[in-house]
């Protein structure tokens, strides 16, 4: 039977949510600009009279001509440090270099010298995660001060500080993951192990310094009188201590030899998926143009999620699992750009049943070697005697254990809420899906403010024991929407790096055939048996 949509986009309450859902892209689009604008005017006018380019257009000049880059959460840093570090001072993305699939990671030194803060590691630390995942060898553009000083205790002693940033690099280089890096301006301390962990390493005359110590370093500790380029220039290291394996008289030659390297990596050819193999892609039949006017921006509305689906697999088409039952989590197999995927989508609460379908067809996409989707707006399980007294905590943990231990790919979309175990369940970040990105109207928390209101107000009356604290109670009430309701905004989630970044809906299709095309190519087909037990 073909498709059918039964959106009336002439409808008032379609043109509503267009309209409304329409402001938060403008919202988006206005962000993503601070987040290419680097540390402002003045000082990328300093950066470029230094002869260096911006970041972004390093990265252009290294990516195969009118390829794409799938940027990872350039909102980092969003809201944090009075919006002074805008992308968190580096940018990480996915991109074609020689026709390789490469990631990349660039530091911005127009940020603070390009110095790490907390979420500039996280940042470079989930880029090499992805890379580690999907086999990508690893460009470092580096321009790099090191660690930011003010925040050092954010940023270097712990586990997935910036110590970890050169484990992951030693260690993908010792499987044989390319660890390569071009330096284009004065590297520091933890900036400097950045080439110096490299397997090559390239450096631009004139600007690039290396150094374990610059030169107020060197002369508090020793005493020491020398200048940068003395102590750590690109002549130097690529004469006298080797510590840089080619000298480039400037940036466009850098970013040439790069791709000269990667172009003689003599990497295996991309293997034909072990997945499955592409099929013919076919658009969908109705315009993804359509979903902000089906969702909306008031998570309570409901809409049918299946008017969603076939606006982002092709020809539209749904093999839906178990249609009849479970109604409220929806299930189906589809092709996103030609590449299979096993997609469950929330349509309402998760009740007993629709945990149960969900943890079965998540057996059937396992076993069929289907990667999974999951499309969260969650509030999240079912509550009350009823639901108790029929194992929804048995059930909802199927769902949960089926989803963790799948040995098939797993992406998640926030399309929506992403609420409390909901978000377990529909593989939140904490079950570590491979790439997980947000839509602009989703909200992340424990609980909606509403909810969290009532809780913790009833929870304060119960201590208050009768006596009256109605003014207490108001405040509290006030105080907790206000938190709930700033803490579960999409960009509070972003700037902290909760996901790998926002995307508008009509970005999704693309953005997710290219991540099911990454993990296709990197993950084997699992051996062994792989059993479905009916639910
Ligand atoms: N920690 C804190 N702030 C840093 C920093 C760091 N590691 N590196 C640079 N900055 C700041 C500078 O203080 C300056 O801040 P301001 O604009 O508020 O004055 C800004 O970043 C730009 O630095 P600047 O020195 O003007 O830029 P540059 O391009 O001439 O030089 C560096 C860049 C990285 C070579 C140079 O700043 C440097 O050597 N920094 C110190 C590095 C260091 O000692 N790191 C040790 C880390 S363990």
């Amino acid at each position: 039977m073909a498709p059918q949509s039964h959106v009336n986009p002439h409808s008032a309450a379609f043109q509503h949510n267009q309209r409304s859902y329409g402001a938060l892209l403008a919202t988006l689009r206005e962000r993503m600009v601070w987040a290419v604008r680097g540390g402002g005017e003045q000082l990328m006018q300093r950066h470029i009279a230094r002869g260096k380019l911006p970041v972004r257009e390093r990265i252009d000049l290294l990516l195969d001509v009118g390829s794409p880059f799938l940027e990872i959460s350039p909102l980092a840093g969003w809201g944090l440090y009075n919006n002074e570090v805008p992308s968190a001072g580096a940018v990480a993305g996915i991109g074609l270099v020689e026709g390789q699939h490469c990631m990349v990671i660039a530091n911005d030194a127009t940020v603070k010298g390009g110095s790490f803060f907390k979420e500039t590691v996280r940042k470079h630390v989930r880029a090499q995660e992805i890379a580690l995942q999907n086999r990508l060898p690893c460009l470092y553009l580096v321009d790099c001060g090191g660690a930011y000083l003010p925040e050092q205790d954010q940023v270097f002693p712990d586990w997935g500080h910036f110590g970890t940033t050169f484990l992951n690099q030693c260690r993908m280089s010792a499987e044989g993951l390319p660890q390569l890096s071009a330096v284009f301006g004065g590297c520091t301390a933890g900036g400097a192990y950045i080439p110096a962990l490299s397997d090559e390493a390239i450096i631009v005359e004139g600007t690039g310094r290396i150094h374990l110590g610059g030169p107020p370093i060197v002369k508090a500790a020793i005493n020491e009188v020398v200048d940068g380029e003395t102590l750590g220039g690109a002549a130097m290291h690529t004469r006298v201590s080797g510590v840089t394996d080619y000298l480039a008289a400037d940036e466009h030659q850098a970013l040439a030899k790069l791709r000269q390297i990667v172009r003689h990596l003599n990497l295996p050819p991309v293997p034909p998926s072990p997945q499955s193999t592409p099929r013919e892609v076919l658009p969908p039949r109705f315009d993804a143009g359509e979903i902000p006017g089906i969702v909306g921006t008031d998570l309570k509305l409901p809409y049918d999620v299946r008017e969603v689906l076939i606006r982002l697999v092709d020809d539209s088409e749904l093999q839906e699992f178990k249609p009849d039952y479970g109604a409220t989590l929806v299930c189906a197999t589809a092709h996103i750009h030609g590449r299979p995927v096993g997609i469950l989508a929330n349509n309402g609460v998760l009740f007993s049943e629709s945990s149960v379908k969900g943890a079965h067809f998540i057996e059937l996409c396992n076993q069929r070697h289907i990667p999974l989707l999951f499309l969260q707006n969650i509030t999240g399980f079912m509550v009350g005697t009823e639901a108790e007294r029929g194992g929804i905590a048995k059930h909802s943990a199927k769902l949960v254990y089926a989803m963790a231990t799948a040995r098939v790919p797993r992406l998640t979309v926030l399309i929506g809420g992403s609420y409390g175990a909901g978000n377990y369940g529909m593989c939140g970040r904490g079950f570590a899906p491979h790439f997980l990105f947000a839509w602009p109207n989703s909200r992340i928390a424990t609980m909606s403010p509403e909810v969290a209101t009532t809780v913790l107000t009833e929870l304060r009356k119960g201590s208050l024991k009768g006596h009256s604290g109605e003014a207490e109670l108001a405040e509290l009430a006030r105080e907790t929407t206000e938190q709930f309701t700033r803490q579960s905004d999409p960009y509070y989630a972003t700037g902290r790096l909760w996901d790998d970044g926002i995307i508008e809906p009509s970005q999704t299709r693309d953005v997710l055939g290219l991540c099911l095309q990454l993990v296709a190519q990197a993950t084997p087909r699992a051996a062994g048996p792989s059993p479905v037990f009916r639910m």
